[in-house]
């Protein structure tokens, strides 16, 4: 069981099932309210423990009842989150969500606590990371605590997976210290300021990343599936084909499927591949942390299809 540890946001996803987006300044009705666990990293702190890895969670949360349920929710999937701190001062993450008949998703996020988790935090876990198999990370949370954990997760020795959401300046000192970048389309743009219309500009796009240091690139695109680029060769890997119902949580389940798959030592061709079924799975249900497949669900859909 290879042991992962993950350093990032826990919130509470209050989300509306509406039947399209509403358009600035327009009350829509008809919607369907439901509240999950969520927040990019505790999402992928429980994809990671149901496909099989010991998982650690660094993240903070409010003294607060969303911050209790949210720890209950992280222990209940066998997590550890002793490093895990309740502020007193802040409340826990809320994301506001609004998800479309298609599936798809608009999020708004009240960062609270998760705005502190701090440099400070890092180092309370550096013993923890030096044992870690791979360390997952995301950018829900202050850049200057991200730049700390890559220096720190490369001065230990471990594998270092950074999910760059949401987007926003990444600095030059943290890319050499990533050994796989996992951004969407949208971030791939906003991070790269390149044009991400065609196959060959995402190529262009990602590869920018791999002279900025990066070790490899899986830029994933939804029902379109990712592509991966690597010094040595680029590829694309399709999608699982599904009915997605609600894609809120599948970035995040990819990549935390992606980072217990590099930690088991599977090769990037054989980990995009279990990532790729995993939240293609994870689009069929409701709700974030809820939508999490389990490794047997997942190595089921594997023996079934080829992608
Ligand atoms: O990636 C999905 C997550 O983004 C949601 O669970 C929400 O909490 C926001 O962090």
């Amino acid at each position: 069981m290879p042991h992962l540890v993950v350093v990032g946001s826990s919130n509470t996803d209050l989300v509306v099932q509406a039947p399209r987006f509403p358009n600035p300044g327009e009350s829509l009705t008809g919607g369907v309210f439901a509240q999950f666990q969520g927040g990019k990293g505790a999402n992928q702190a429980v994809a990671a423990a149901r496909a099989g890895a010991k998982v650690t969670f660094v993240g903070r949360v409010g003294q607060d009842d969303f911050g209790r349920i949210a720890l209950a929710a992280l222990g209940a999937e066998g997590i550890d989150t002793r490093l895990t701190i309740q502020d007193p001062k802040l409340a826990s993450g809320v994301a506001l969500i609004v998800v479309d008949a298609g599936g798809e998703n608009m999020i708004v996020v009240a960062m609270g606590a998760n705005d502190a988790i701090s440099r400070e935090q890092v180092d309370s876990a550096t013993e923890v990371l030096s044992e870690a198999d791979a360390v997952l990370t995301q950018l829900e949370m202050p850049i200057d605590t991200v730049a700390h954990l890559a220096e720190t997760v490369d001065r230990v020795g471990a594998t270092l997976i950074l999910n760059p959401a949401p987007a926003q300046p990444i600095p030059d000192s943290v890319l050499p210290c990533v050994d796989v970048l996992t951004p969407n389309l949208v971030e791939l743009e906003t991070l790269t300021h390149m044009p991400v219309e065609s196959v060959e500009e995402v190529e262009r796009a990602a590869r920018s990343f791999l002279k900025r240091g990066v070790g490899a690139v899986v830029v994933t695109q939804g029902r379109e599936g990712c592509m991966v680029v690597t010094p040595e060769e680029g590829w694309w890997s399709r999608a699982l084909p599904a009915d997605a119902r609600d894609t809120v949580g599948a970035g995040d389940c990819f990549s935390g499927n992606l980072a217990v798959a590099l930690a088991e030592g599977k090769s990037l061709r054989e980990a995009v591949r279990f990532a790729t079924v995993a939240a293609g799975i994870s689009v069929t249900r409701l709700g974030a942390q809820p939508s999490m497949p389990h490794r047997r669900e997942i190595e089921e859909v594997l023996a079934e299809v080829s992608l």
